[in-house]
């Protein structure tokens, strides 16, 4: 059993950067499962049902969020019937959507669960305790669960990885768009990213221009940021799960870097 996650896909060149890495993933790890996050994929801004097809046909077996979930309304419309999409578990009641989904392909199901982080960000439900909720529910039903983490603190991060060893197969973290050298395999067998990356625009500031950042940082004047133009990097990574126990056997982080090298 093997995953691919892909980090936050950010507007229209983390499309193009998606497009043309995935053939070449899906040659390497015909048989993975492959999950997306598309918070930042309209615009920087949410996502809408016409990318999450364009996703879904290239390959990516499902797509989970983040705070920029409701960003761009179009969501609304759709998201109750999708299942293939799950926004972080522990907004507050009565959210659109849903916090965790299975994912079946290649004749194999993987659990996934949503879950945002509170430090930094709105303060929404404690999402440690909204995991045990979820995994007294997935309990003995399911071998292969991943959860992506999506938080701005490394420690929250850390804290989750520790807090899910060997609970689930893998966690993996997302937001901060930056991909973190700390892949491991958690003492009981969870396998562990505190960050992704992104897939979006390498030469601007998290994915948006970076003349507006710059600005904003140096003058403290409202400037409203666009999403950068320009050349990607795609960043992702792969766990392989052992079929019986669902524990990690392996973790790599993969970066394609447009028109310069390839590093797995
Ligand atoms: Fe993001
Ligand atoms: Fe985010």
């Amino acid at each position: 059993m093997r995953i691919v996650f892909i980090g936050d896909i950010v507007g229209a060149v983390g499309r193009k950067a998606l497009k043309e890495s995935l053939p070449k993933l899906k040659k390497l790890y015909p048989n993975a499962i492959y999950i997306a996050n598309g918070e930042n994929a309209a615009a920087g801004r949410g996502i809408t049902a016409a990318l999450a097809k364009e996703f879904y046909d290239q390959g990516v077996h499902g797509l989970t969020m983040g705070n920029h979930t409701w960003d761009n309304k179009d969501i609304f419309e759709w998201i109750d019937d999708e299942p293939r999409i799950v926004r972080p578990a522990n907004f507050p009641q009565g959210n659109p959507g849903k916090g965790h989904m299975v994912v079946k392909a290649h004749g194999q199901e993987l659990a996934v669960i949503n879950l945002q982080g509170r430090t930094f960000l709105p303060a929404i439900d404690d999402p440690f305790r909204k995991v045990d909720d979820i995994l007294e529910q997935l309990k003995n039903k399911y071998k292969f669960i991943m959860v992506d983490f999506h938080a701005e603190a490394t420690s929250e991060k850390i804290a989750m990885g520790w807090h899910l060893d060997g609970r689930v197969s893998f966690v993996v973290g997302t937001h901060t768009h930056v991909q973190t050298n700390d892949d491991r395999i958690l003492p009981n067998g969870t396998a562990y990213l505190t960050d992704v990356g992104m897939t979006g625009p390498r030469d601007g500031v998290l994915g948006m221009e970076r003349a507006g950042v710059l600005q904003k940082f140096k003058t403290q004047l409202p400037v409203r940021f666009v999403v950068d133009e320009g050349k990607y990097h795609f960043h992702a990574v792969t766990v392989e799960l052992d079929a019986q126990t669902g524990k990690a056997k392996s973790i790599a982080k993969i970066r394609y870097i447009e028109d310069e090298f390839v590093m797995e």
